[in-house]
């Protein structure tokens, strides 16, 4: 049967053991890029908990070891913390992360924390409350933050910020950000902005390049490259002199990691995706509810392996991207 260990390489020889999985499209914050413009929820159709630990166990079965959790806003979902105390305990899953706004953070810390959960994701893309209420539609910064000092004080082995790097939005405040890594474990992420997706297409004038942001943050020191680990994501990862945490850069458009991506998406209305910027998706919620078999599924998994694009197509230069979908949905 297609139990052994690399069932899943695509015919990239590209292994994928990295599942993202979705689980609402619903979040508490409407940022500019994210939300689309049109802004209303559309109510959907969510897997449950129970169909997602069903995809969840046969895909570690065919390979995946680590699975992150995503939204629209993870931790809107009611029910959450037992779903990720049920998801820890997957034979064979070596890792779950999340990735979150932060917002719901603080009240949540100590249930996630005993719920297995260790690494945590959280998307910041500015430090200054009046901005972040412009970028998010929400006037939260503080209770974000509050909720980053206390996983810090909590002792959260590994906190990473992913700032979107926006031209004219968020580029006065990367040394800012990255200022934060000389006295605190945190791991500061600069991620390309995308013009892709209902709420991002056609804004390639906020497009910053990594090489930029690296200049950017120049004055502060020689940056110092990081080895890269096993199932490390795609950031480049580098430390300030001295510096307590570390700084990673994300480049899905100047420095695309095509070659060596190892993902899997599950979207939350249970479509299967291999690359977040190529539309095509294979539907795992009719299947599941009309009765499939294991093997079905495992079929289904392995296809949409088959079929992973080798690469996108997206340029600095291009108007929009092959991806049309909500980000909400699919997960970033
Ligand atoms: N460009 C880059 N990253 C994006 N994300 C969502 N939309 C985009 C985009 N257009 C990712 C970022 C962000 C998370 C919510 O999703 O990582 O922090």
């Amino acid at each position: 049967m297609h139990t052994d260990k690399n069932a899943l390489t695509d015919t990239f020889n590209r292994s994928i053991n990295y599942l993202r999985v979705s689980i609402t499209d619903h979040c508490n914050l409407h940022c500019q890029y994210c939300t689309p413009r049109d802004g209303k929820t559309k109510h959907t159709n969510l897997l449950s908990y129970e169909e997602i630990l069903r995809i969840v166990r046969l895909a570690v079965e065919l390979g995946i070891k680590k699975v992150r959790l995503t939204g629209g806003e993870p931790l809107v979902r009611r029910g959450v913390i037992p779903f990720i105390q049920r998801l820890a305990q997957v034979d064979g899953l070596s890792e779950i992360r999340l990735t979150t706004n932060g917002v719901l953070l603080e009240g949540m810390l100590h249930d996630l924390q005993r719920a297995g959960l260790e690494k945590l994701n959280i998307s910041l893309d500015s430090l200054r409350p009046r901005r972040f209420e412009e970028i998010t539609g929400s006037a939260c910064f503080a209770k974000v933050w509050r909720g980053i000092e206390k996983a810090l004080e909590m002792g959260f082995p590994v906190i990473k910020l992913n700032v979107v790097a926006m031209r004219g939005v968020n580029d006065d405040e990367f040394i800012d950000f990255a200022r934060l890594t000389i006295k605190q474990p945190l791991d500061i992420r600069f991620i390309e902005f995308m013009p892709v997706g209902l709420a991002g297409a056609g804004q390639q004038a906020k497009f910053i390049s990594t090489a930029d942001i690296m200049t950017m943050i120049a004055p502060l020191g020689e940056l110092q490259p990081i080895k890269s680990q096993r199932l490390h994501g795609p950031a480049r990862m580098f430390k300030l002199p001295g510096a307590a945490g570390s700084l990673g850069f994300i480049s899905p458009l100047s420095n695309h990691f095509c070659d060596t991506c190892n993902r899997l998406r599950l979207t939350s209305q249970g479509r299967l995706r291999s690359c977040l910027l190529t539309d095509r998706e294979e539907d795992l919620k009719g299947p599941l509810r009309s009765g499939a078999s294991d093997e079905d599924i495992r079929r289904l998994l392995i296809q949409t392996i088959i079929n992973k694009p080798k690469g996108h197509t997206l340029t600095q230069g291009q108007k929009t991207g092959s991806c049309h979908g909500e980000m909400s949905r699919i997960g970033g």
